[in-house]
């Protein structure tokens, strides 16, 4: 495994569509190890393939095990998320506003509106379907690594980006 350099919006990849993933092979789950490694490096909670400058649809998610997450995620606290071609098949029509920050954006933070619960299906690592029902936090950091592979960034549809450091009293999430 190697931890991989993560792009910034000067990179136009970032900015791409992402193609497809059709080939589960090798070199593919040499990819998604290296997304791993980077994303838990980072530290991060979420990490999109173009954000190590691969443009196909492949996300890996892992929100913390910490007793919060534990109590508030269940199972799906510590759980790694790997999803290619993710899809999100329903949408809950609230919505709720939180904090985000991301990789490929350092040294800033946003409030973003997002779906307060998604389910997705997908492909995991080994081409196999998958679906997940995500709520609150977990349904943020899908919809903000989905919206990654359109070419989308978290500045795009915030209503409000900042500096931490301008705000001390902002409680600074992970970046995804
Ligand atoms: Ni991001």
């Amino acid at each position: 495994m190697a931890i991989r350099p993560i792009i910034q919006p000067d990179n136009p990849v970032l900015r791409k569509k992402a193609h497809r993933v059709t080939t589960f092979d090798d070199k593919l789950q040499v990819l998604i190890d290296d997304m791993v490694e980077t994303m838990l490096d980072a530290p991060g909670v979420g990490l999109a393939a173009p954000q190590v400058a691969v443009s196909q649809r492949l996300i890996v998610v892992r929100l913390g095990d910490d007793e919060d997450s534990k109590k508030e995620f269940g199972d799906q606290a510590g759980q790694l998320f790997v999803v290619a071609n993710p899809e999100i098949i329903k949408r809950s029509k609230s919505t709720v506003e939180g904090i985000e920050a991301c990789l490929s954006i350092p040294g800033y933070v946003g409030t973003v509106d997002r779906h307060e619960i998604v389910v997705i299906t997908g492909l995991d690592r080994y081409g196999k379907p998958t679906r997940i029902k995500a709520k609150d936090w977990l349904a943020r950091v899908f919809q903000h690594e989905i919206d990654h592979l359109d070419g989308q960034l978290y500045i795009d549809i915030a209503t409000d980006v900042w500096k931490p450091e301008d705000r001390e009293k902002t409680e600074t999430p992970l970046p995804e």
